[in-house]
């Protein structure tokens, strides 16, 4: 495996997978090149008995700005949101520990696929943005399911339905974010701190997680990311989607 444009895979710490957002030019936008780039290094990580977990980080400012605009606007299919399913699809069976470090700021999906996450670890730059109805849009990555459990329904609302940009601190309190680690030496720090979890027994930390994760409760995650695609199917055939996603995209707007 290699050759990636997007990402950076990092197998120097033994039984770690560990996964770069590589387009800081960008903040780290999901393009359908990240999702295809990805999809098939966490499949393989699944299936790879000496990898121990996966972990998920962001190269430069951003962690990420969450799903390419241009997905929205000059989608590859007629079923434009596909990949962001299918991707949600295999985070909620992920078989290995997942870490998110969570560099800077996060938005959209960069903010919604984090509960799929056993341990997310935040900068103390970090914002996280889910600025739905600002473009007509709806939560997404099962956060319509999972934002309420973590944080109770008024928080999870102000999130997903009135924009709310929650600083680092609330998502530590409201139970999103585990640990919050100053940005000075966060590359070096979390690193040290992957590579201690790295020497835990590996069976017992699947097992933790399929524990944690149910069957019944990941059953239940699949239909309500089916769900959310459908509503979010609809929000898109209607005009004031995609006429938000043109704002941005032709610079009349920003989030
Ligand atoms: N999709 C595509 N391109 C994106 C992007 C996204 N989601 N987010 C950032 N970019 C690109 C910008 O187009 C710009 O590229 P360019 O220099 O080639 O024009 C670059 O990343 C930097 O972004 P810019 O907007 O110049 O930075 P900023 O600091 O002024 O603003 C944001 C940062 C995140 C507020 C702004 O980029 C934004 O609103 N992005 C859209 C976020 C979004 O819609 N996410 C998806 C769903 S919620």
């Amino acid at each position: 495996m290699g050759g990636f444009k997007t990402i950076k895979v990092d197998k120097d710490i033994p039984g770690v997978c560990w996964i770069t957002l590589n387009r800081p030019e960008k903040y780290n936008a999901w393009n359908y090149q990240m999702y295809d780039e990805i999809v098939p290094t966490l499949q393989s990580a699944n299936a790879d008995a000496s990898c121990k977990m996966v972990v998920l980080t962001g190269n430069g400012k951003y962690f990420t700005s969450g799903n390419d605009q241009n997905n929205f606007t000059n989608p590859s299919s007629a079923d434009r949101f596909a990949s962001f399913r299918d991707l949600i699809d295999l985070l909620i069976d992920m078989a290995k520990p997942m870490i998110a470090l969570v560099n800077g700021p996060a938005v959209g999906m960069g903010v919604t696929m984090l509960p799929h996450f056993d341990l997310v670890i935040a900068s103390d730059t970090a914002t996280f943005y889910t600025p739905f109805t600002r473009l007509a849009l709806c939560a997404e990555a099962c956060s319509s399911y999972l934002f309420p459990k973590i944080m109770g329904y008024s928080r999870a609302a102000e999130m997903l339905m009135f924009n709310k940009k929650a600083t680092v601190q609330e998502m530590l309190d409201w139970g999103l974010v585990s640990r919050i680690i100053p940005s000075d030496g966060f590359q070096a720090n979390t690193r040290a701190i992957v590579k201690e979890f790295s020497q835990l027994n590996n069976d017992a930390l699947a097992a933790g997680r399929q524990l944690i994760r149910s069957q019944s409760i990941r059953d239940h995650l699949h239909k309500v990311n089916r769900h959310e695609d459908q509503v979010l199917q609809e929000l898109f055939a209607k005009p004031a989607a995609l006429e938000a996603a043109m704002q941005f995209i032709n610079r009349k707007a920003k989030l």
